[in-house]
């Protein structure tokens, strides 16, 4: 099981304001008849723990094909003027924004990878988000289809490059290396996602994030059991607070959204011979 018991590092209490926010609401509102009822609530969430359950074990997921909200709900051919981001079409859902808004903030990255650029929209709202942030960080974002990008999708600490993923060896290992830790990788490319995840792997460090979306499409529970076990070979824990930030598998990253947590022994798996790759779009 997971060992949740494990408290917060300092490093990490620094997100949590709710004490805060209850001693503002004592010394400012004391006679408000709620404050006494909000202070009792929030003395019950376990925030020196992040989340009861926090950190998962990848095949300990539930994973009976259902989530919370069907998060493809809107279509396969889903992109219209309201899945835009500053006029670039953004393929991602509403509530994903807000948690990788959540996770960019815990995390404070100094590197956000993204696996399929589509038009660059997607790119831009992460590299805005992290500036509006005040962080030190870049965004770099991989497609085959590169010159599809808008050159639109500008920013100073956003770039866009080819690789195919079908072909790993596509990707400059000598740019992963000189990329600066913490990273979240985000693959919303859906191509040869076993072998991708175990590349991504061999560059990453704990307190890393790699997300995976749209995992609706894994075709079969067999599929999706395949991809978390090789999660958890390669030392991988499905962060809870993450991924059922808005009710169980509210997230088209239904149960990846992966932490590396310490540094275990560096597990090096070979993704798989075959490969599994769906089009979402
Ligand atoms: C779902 S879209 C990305 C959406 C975008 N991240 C967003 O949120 O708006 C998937 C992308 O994967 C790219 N893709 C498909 N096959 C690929 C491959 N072999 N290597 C790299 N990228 C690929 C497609 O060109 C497409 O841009």
């Amino acid at each position: 099981m997971s060992d949740n018991a494990q408290p917060l590092q300092p490093h990490q209490l620094q997100h949590i304001h709710a004490e805060e926010y209850v001693s503002a609401l004592q010394t400012h509102y004391a006679d408000l008849p709620w404050t006494q009822e909000a202070a009792a609530a929030l003395a019950e969430v376990p925030f020196d723990r992040g989340a009861p359950n926090r950190y998962q074990k990848p095949t300990e997921r539930i994973n009976d094909g259902v989530t919370g909200w069907i998060t493809h709900s809107f279509g396969p051919r889903r992109y219209n003027i309201s899945r835009v981001y500053k006029g670039l079409l953004c393929g991602k859902s509403p509530i994903d924004l807000w948690l990788y808004s959540a996770n960019i903030w815990e995390v404070k990255p100094r590197t956000i990878i993204e696996l399929g650029s589509f038009q660059g929209g997607s790119a831009l709202w992460l590299i805005d988000q992290a500036q509006a942030m005040g962080l030190d960080c870049s965004v770099h974002s991989f497609d085959i289809l590169d010159k599809a990008v808008s050159p639109r999708a500008n920013h100073p600490r956003l770039r866009f490059h080819h690789a195919d993923l079908k072909q790993l060896e596509t990707f400059d290992v000598g740019l992963l290396e000189s990329l600066p830790h913490p990273w979240i990788v985000i693959d919303d490319a859906h191509v040869n996602i076993l072998n991708t995840l175990s590349m991504f792997r061999q560059h990453m460090q704990p307190g890393d994030y790699f997300i995976k979306e749209d995992t609706d499409g894994l075709g079969t529970a067999g599929e999706a059991f395949e991809y978390l076990s090789l999660a958890e070979k390669l030392g991988f824990w499905v962060d809870g607070v993450f991924v059922d930030g808005f009710g169980f598998n509210v997230t088209t990253a239904r149960n990846t959204w992966f932490t590396l947590r310490s540094s275990e022994p560096h597990v090096h798996v070979h993704g798989s011979s075959r490969d599994i790759t769906w089009d979402p779009l």
